[in-house]
Parts: C-alpha cells; structure tokens; sequence
C-alpha cells in the first residue's frame, strides 16, 4: 500500500521511521516532509495546510492510507476535505475530522464535552465580547492562581497562568478585547489551577474501539530544572515511573472510556491519535486537556517502543477492528532530548552547519527543525533534532541520549541534560 503521511516534524520523522519498517508499506510520501525523512520515503514538499495539491497527490499515486501528523490541517477539515472526492471515500485516514478536531481547536467545545461526559477536569466558565464583563467581574475574584485559556489554536502559547487578580483581569482584556491571538481567543475559558504532575496519555480510536499506546511525560520549559520559558518541548520519557496499574485504571476508566463513547453519541466518527493531557492530584487523574494528534517530542519516545507494525495497527483503524488488535511494547525505557538552537524559544540564528550526527551511537536520530542549504545540513527550526536512547532505566537512557547530543554540533547549539531525572526523585 502507499501511504501518506502530513508533516514536518521529529514526530512525523518518528512515525515515517516506524511505517517505513513495515512490508506492507510500499511508497512511502510525505507532505513535505524534512532532510531525516529523504531516506525513508518520497518527500513531496507540499505544505500541510495545501489541501487540493494533498488531494491530487492521494489520487495520481493511488494512496491507500493518510497519516495526519499536526493539529493545524486537522483542525482546518483535511479528513472532510478529502472524503468529500467520491473517488476517495474509502481512504483510510488516520486523524479525525474537522469536528471530532473540536476537542483540541476548541477549549470551550472541549470543556463543555468533559462536563457532558462527566469527565474529571478543572471547573471552568467561557466569556466573550458579549460577557466581558461578567468575566471581569469573575476573575477579579477568583482564587489564585487563576488558568486563562484561548479557545482556539494558539501553537502552544495561549495558556497564561495568572498569579494576581489584576494580571487575570488585563490578561482577559488583552485576549478578547485586544484579540492578542486573533479569533483564537475571541473566547476565553477561565479555569481552576490543578495542582500536581502532568503525564501524557494516548490513545488511538477506530470510532468505536480505542487502543491505548505507551504513556509519556514531557518537558516543556528551556531550562534545567523546570525553569525559564516554555518550549515546544525539550524532552520525553516513556514509560512515567509514577503511572501505576490502579492510576491507569482510574484513567481509561473515567477519561478514556467515557471520552470515546461521548464521542460516538456527538455522531463523530473520530479515527486517529486522542492525546489526553492529565494531572495527577493526589492520586486522581483530571484532564488539563486533548490534543486531536500524537504529542512532540512524545511520538519520538513512544514510537519506538512500540514493536508491533504500526501499519497493521492503522489498517485496524480502518476497518474498526481496534478491539482485536495486540500491541506490543518495548518493556525498557525512552529517553528524548532534544536539541534546539542558541536562544529559543525567542530569536535564534538559523543556517549553522551540523556536524557528528553520524558519529552519535546508540540513539535514533530524528530530525525537526533542519534543512539542506548546498548539500549541507543546517540548522532551521527552534527544535532542530530529538535524540532517542533505550535504557532499562531512565539514567541508563539519558546517560546515552546526553553522549549523543554532545556528539552532535552546530554553533549554538543548546540542550538540557536533566531529562526524567526528576521522577527519579519521586
Ligand atoms: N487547570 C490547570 N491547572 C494547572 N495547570 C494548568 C491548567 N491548565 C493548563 N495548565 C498548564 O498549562 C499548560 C498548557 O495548557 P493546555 O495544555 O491546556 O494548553 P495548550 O496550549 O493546548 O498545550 P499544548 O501545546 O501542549 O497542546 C499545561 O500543560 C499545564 O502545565
Ligand atoms: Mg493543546
């Protein structure tokens, strides 16, 4: 079978090592694709929002199966579009469609599903224009600290954690009245703090069935010891020594199950990754949020722990045969690092040379933020390469991953050396 697959990313690099290890996969294309994935499938360069130029691609080399790997295309209906063409209302595409995206292009859809549901999560209330100031009123009295969420996509940055009354006041202003991220925050969930630790949680749904994958913690701020800015990520571990048996359980229980059949009773027939972002409060699970497709740099740790063909899981997706299907999963653990240039997640030069990737060992390589300028590889992302290592322990793994990530160079290069050492303390 040829197979699609949309991105750019170390998580698409991730997933087109994995589909590319399949012998059903025949052709392997990617839109558009980077310099780690060249060696592993056809990299077509058509960006993931060019929805016609996807489409005439599926057609002219008789793709049978779609992989979304980013929010934005899905979000924006790229599973409507194409079985909107008769002649591909049989593709198998894994990603959901443009409403069952809902659940992370809308905090408010997905609040309002959580508590239909009966789903565990932080109280909440969503204010507009039209409610400004009752929300001002509300937050100006709310307890501290106080959550302000943008509905709509914001790349990660629409979350501001207020500390003060005041703060939670302007910062509501600044997002409806001001639009400081356009239509995304033209609403505003405003919710409760939660306090505890964060883990990751996928699961993989055919519309009925789901199948759940290897959970991960993630790492978010540039500096060592949960300090400085948020990033799009700078590591992951997998699997998360404080997710037990009885945790998990209370998990599929009363998130995952209840999140897949509301799902089924909205009407959507949601096929693809649901990424549920959880808290751990003493020791109940709440949902902080979904995500509508895997984590990054998450996938970079989960992926390759997952033995099983990963073709086979997304044929089952297709044939909603989810229930039947057997994972198998790697028992040691992952560790990713990423590597990220001089001075992101603010501004960072580009266009450095990289040098030593084939010198590092023991590790997968994943690519994010490269490309190709005469031949030679450079630096031209913010999250420039993830770095996977296996370990029967965290330190084992990121003992390796650290070696490899000194081993590979570029001008500025910057990485953080404390990945999952904090769940050791735990
Ligand atoms: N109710 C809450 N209590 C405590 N912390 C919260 C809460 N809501 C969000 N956060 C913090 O803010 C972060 C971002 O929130 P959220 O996941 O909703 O936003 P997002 O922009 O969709 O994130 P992502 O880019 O990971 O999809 C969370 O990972 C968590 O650390
Ligand atoms: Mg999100």
């Amino acid at each position: 079978m040829n197979i699609l697959l949309i991105g750019s990313g170390g998580r698409e690099h991730a997933l087109a090592w994995k589909l590319a290890q399949s012998s059903k996969c025949d052709k392997l294309f990617l839109a558009p694709g980077n310099p780690g994935t060249e060696n592993l499938g056809i990299n077509t360069g058509i960006g993931v929002e060019d929805f016609s130029a996807i489409e005439n691609l599926v057609l002219k080399e008789n793709i049978g199966m779609v992989v979304v790997g980013p929010e934005v295309p899905l979000v924006m209906g790229i599973k409507d579009h194409l079985l909107s063409n008769p002649a591909l209302s049989s593709l198998n595409i894994i990603g959901p469609d443009k409403m069952g995206a809902q659940l992370e292009g809308s905090k408010d859809f997905s609040k309002k599903f959580m508590n239909k549901y009966g789903i565990p999560t932080a109280s909440s209330r969503t204010f507009t224009f039209q409610t400004l100031n009752d929300g001002v009123e509300y937050v100006s009295k709310h307890s501290l600290p106080v959550v302000l969420k943008a509905d709509g996509l914001a790349a990660g940055k629409g979350v501001v954690i207020a500390q003060t009354n005041e703060e939670a006041v302007a910062t509501l202003k600044e997002m409806i009245q001001e639009r400081k991220f356009g239509d995304s925050s033209t609403k505003v969930v405003v919710e409760q703090f939660l306090t505890g630790i964060e883990v990751s949680v996928f699961a993989l749904c055919d519309g009925e069935n789901y199948l759940l994958l290897p959970e991960a913690k993630d790492y978010k701020r540039i500096g060592e010891g949960d300090t400085g800015l948020n990033t799009g990520g700078m590591g992951a571990v997998s699997p998360v020594p404080f997710v037990d048996e009885i945790f998990m359980q209370k998990v599929e229980e009363r998130i995952v199950r209840p999140t897949v059949s509301g799902l089924k009773k909205e009407g959507i027939n949601y096929t693809g990754f649901i990424f549920f972002g959880l808290i751990k409060v003493g020791d109940e699970p709440f949902t902080i949020e979904y995500n509508a497709r895997m984590g990054d740099p998450e996938t970079e740790a989960v992926i390759p722990r997952i033995k099983s063909d990963l073709v086979d899981i997304f044929e089952d997706v297709g044939t909603k045969t989810l229930h039947k299907t057997k994972l198998e999963i790697d028992s040691r653990t992952t560790t990713t690092v990423v590597l990220v240039s001089g001075g992101y997640p603010e501004d960072y030069e580009k266009g450095f040379s990289i040098t030593g990737i084939e010198n590092a060992q023991d590790v997968l390589v994943f690519h994010a933020g490269t490309s190709k300028k005469e031949g030679k590889l450079v630096n031209s992302g913010g999250r420039v390469i993830a770095l996977t290592a296996f370990g029967s322990h965290i330190e084992e793994a990121l003992a390796k991953a650290n070696l490899a990530a000194d081993t590979i160079q570029w001008q500025k290069k910057n990485y953080r050396k404390d990945i999952g050492l904090d769940l050791l303390k735990k």
